[in-house]
């Protein structure tokens, strides 16, 4: 018996990274796995890769577009069941300082790391409550934590999507449904790969980056994943509205 078998789990943002290793985990736990994503290319390998592990389906779509949320629900629902897991995984990244940040950037960040999530927690959380049962697993970070220089909009978004968890963990809690947060800090994922580069700083980057973390290195996707297939399963029964940090000790100050 696996600790997921004949669960339906909807990933979002699941075609590379983080969520890409989370419905490979799910899959191998005996879910039923459907992704979203922006890129159809990216989407249809990453759903033939999953496929070899178990059913998986892609959904193509933007997160922050309520239309799209409420789709990515509907379609999910369609396909394998009814959800028993949500994981609002999609995100995007900016760093740059305030006053270089220009709005249209903020709202970016915000519409897809924190409205994104409620949207899909909005849509997802009728059909949980009706059956008394389901596990809702945010993405935030280290960044909805404590604060990081030059990632105003960031730290915003992740710190609003930490108390989005606790909110939404409260007002359903005793109803059969739990919601938690992981806030990782550095993991080993395209998003990582892309500040490096934009650096310019080359290996130095890494360098400096791991000698500012306790640990010396940056989480692998899959030690994110375990932490989220934990908050979802019925181990974490007693858990809800927990912001729990998978962060190398960066945050344990
Ligand atoms: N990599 C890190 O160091 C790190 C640290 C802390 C938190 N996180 C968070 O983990 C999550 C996953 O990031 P990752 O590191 O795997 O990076 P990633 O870039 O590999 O994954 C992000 C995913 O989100 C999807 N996405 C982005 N915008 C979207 C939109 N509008 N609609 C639908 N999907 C969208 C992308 O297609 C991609 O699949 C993000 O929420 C990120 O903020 C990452």
């Amino acid at each position: 018996m696996r600790r997921f078998d004949g669960a339906a789990v909807l990933v979002t943002g699941g075609s590379s990274g983080i969520g890409l290793a989370t419905a490979q985990a799910f899959l191998e736990e005996g879910a039923r796995v459907a992704i979203t994503g922006r890129d159809e290319k990216r989407l249809r390998k990453a759903r033939a890769d999953l496929s070899a592990l178990g059913k998986a389906v892609a959904i193509r779509g933007d997160v922050s577009k309520p239309v799209d949320a409420k789709r990515f629900v509907a379609q999910a629902t369609r396909s394998l069941g009814s959800l028993d897991v949500l994981v609002n995984n999609a995100g995007i990244y900016i760093n740059r300082p305030i006053v270089e940040l220009t709005e249209s950037e903020y709202d970016r960040v915000l519409d897809i790391n924190l409205k994104g999530a409620w949207l899909c927690t909005k849509y997802v959380l009728p059909g949980m409550l009706e059956r008394g049962r389901g596990a809702i697993v945010n993405v935030a970070s280290d960044s909805g934590l404590v604060g990081t220089a030059g990632s105003s909009a960031y730290c915003a978004s992740k710190g609003g999507m930490v108390l989005l968890t606790m909110a939404v963990a409260l007002e359903v809690a005793g109803r059969g449904v739990r919601v938690n947060a992981v806030c990782p800090g550095e993991v080993d994922t395209p998003m990582l790969w892309a500040e490096a580069e934009g650096s310019g700083k080359g290996d130095a980057y890494y360098e400096e980056l791991f000698a500012a973390i306790p640990m010396k290195r940056a989480a692998k996707p899959e030690e994110v994943a375990a932490a989220i297939l934990f908050l979802a399963s019925d181990e974490a029964g007693f858990m809800t509205g927990a912001a729990m940090s998978v962060d190398g000790g960066s945050t344990a100050h």
